[in-house]
C-alpha cells in the first residue's frame, strides 16, 4: 500500500491528540514528523504532548520539533478552558522518556521538504505560524509540498474565537494570509464541515469498549472536551476539528462538495481572523492562488474510519 507521507503541526490539544492517534492507526499513513505551535496550549507543552502521544503509538522514532511560541503580529492566548492545564483534558498521562529534537519546527519543514520533495503532505491542525515563516525565510516550499490540508477557517458558519473568525485563523491572521497566497495545493478543512461531523453518545459508547490503547486514551482526553462543548450544544458530543483534516489530506473523497476559490484573511477591525471568499455563483477567478474549501463532507464515513482507526 502506498502511504501518505505526513508532516504534522499542531497545537497539541485533544482533538490535535484524536488526530494524532487517528493517524497513528492508519496503514495508508507514514507520519514523517511533528511540529508544535502555540494555540490550545504554549508551544513547548504542545510538542511535549506530541512526544506523549507518539509513545503511546509506539511511534518512537517521529522526531517532534518545537515550534514558533506566539503569533506574527499580535500576543500570545491560549485556550487552556477548551482543553485542559495540560492541554490534554488534565487526565495526568507522564511525560514522555524522549525530549523535542534541536531544530525548530519551522527548520524541520523546510529539511524535510528539501530531502523528498514532492512527497511530503502537511497537516496544519494549529495556528499557522510555522507554515507561514518557513514560507518568509524561503518561499520555493511551496513548490516542494504535495499539499496542505489546514483546519481552520469558517465561511457560512459562525466563528468560535470571535463571532466570525475560527480560532486557528484568529490566533495567526498574517500566517494564514500567508498560507493561502503561497500557491501551493491548500485545502480549507473549516467550520462549515468540522461542526457538523461529531462523536455522538453511539460513538463515543464504542469508543468506551474497544479496549484498545489509543481508544482507551481517546476516551479519557475526549471528556473534558465534552464537558466543555456540552454546555453550548446540550447534549454530550463534540466535533472533530484535527481528525477530519488529517483524514481529508489521506482521502480527499470524504469532501461531497467543495468551492475553489482564493481565500482572503480579514486583518483589522473586530473581524479580524474571518476567512473570506466569493461564493457568488458568477464569481470568476482574480487570478490569486486558489484554495479548496470543503463545504459538505461524508461525516458519517469518516467517523466510522476514525472509530476503524482507534481500534
Ligand atoms: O477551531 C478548532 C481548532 O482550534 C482546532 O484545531 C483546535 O485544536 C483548536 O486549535
Ligand atoms: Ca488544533
Amino acid at each position: 500500500m502506498k502511504r501518505t507521507k505526513i508532516l504534522l503541526d499542531a497545537d497539541v490539544g485533544i482533538d490535535d491528540a484524536v488526530a494524532m492517534l487517528f493517524l497513528a492507526g492508519r496503514p495508508d499513513a507514514e507520519l514523517v514528523a511533528v511540529g508544535s505551535v502555540h494555540g490550545n496550549i504554549p508551544s513547548d507543552l504542545a510538542a511535549a504532548n506530541a512526544l506523549r502521544l507518539l509513545e503511546l503509538c509506539g511511534l518512537d522514532d517521529v522526531p517532534v520539533a518545537i515550534g514558533a511560541r506566539r503569533p506574527m503580529a499580535q500576543p500570545l492566548a491560549t485556550a487552556e478552558w477548551v482543553h485542559g492545564a495540560d492541554g490534554l483534558g488534565n487526565i495526568g498521562h507522564p511525560a514522555a522518556r524522549r525530549a523535542p529534537s534541536n531544530e525548530s519546527a519551522v527548520e524541520q519543514i523546510l529539511r524535510l521538504t528539501a530531502e523528498s520533495p514532492g512527497e511530503i503532505t502537511i497537516v496544519a491542525v494549529g495556528p499557522l505560524t510555522n507554515l507561514g515563516l518557513a514560507l518568509c525565510l524561503d518561499p520555493s516550499l511551496a513548490q516542494r509540498v504535495k499539499s496542505v490540508s489546514v483546519m481552520g477557517g469558517a465561511i457560512v458558519h459562525e466563528g468560535n474565537a470571535s463571532p466570525t473568525a475560527e480560532a486557528n485563523i484568529w490566533h495567526d491572521p498574517e500566517a494564514a494570509q500567508l498560507v493561502f497566497d503561497a500557491g501551493w495545493p491548500v485545502t480549507m478543512v473549516g467550520l462549515d464541515v468540522t461542526m457538523a461531523t461529531r462523536l455522538r453518545k453511539q460513538q463515543l459508547d464504542e469508543i468506551a469498549a474497544m479496549g484498545s490503547t489509543r481508544g482507551d486514551f481517546a476516551h479519557k482526553i475526549l471528556q473534558h472536551y465534552l464537558d466543555v462543548y456540552e454546555k453550548s450544544f446540550g447534549t454530550r458530543e463534540c466535533p472533530l476539528h484535527d481528525p477530519l483534516a488529517a483524514g481529508i489530506a489521506l482521502d480527499p473523497t470524504y469532501i461531497q462538495e467543495e468551492l475553489v476559490r482564493d481565500v482572503g484573511v480579514n486583518l483589522t477591525g473586530p473581524t479580524r481572523g474571518a476567512t473570506i471568499i466569493d461564493r457568488r455563483p458568477w464569481y470568476e477567478p482574480s487570478g490569486k492562488p486558489l484554495t479548496r474549501v470543503p463545504m459538505r463532507v461524508d461525516s458519517d464515513r469518516f467517523v466510522a474510519d476514525l472509530l476503524n482507526a482507534l481500534r
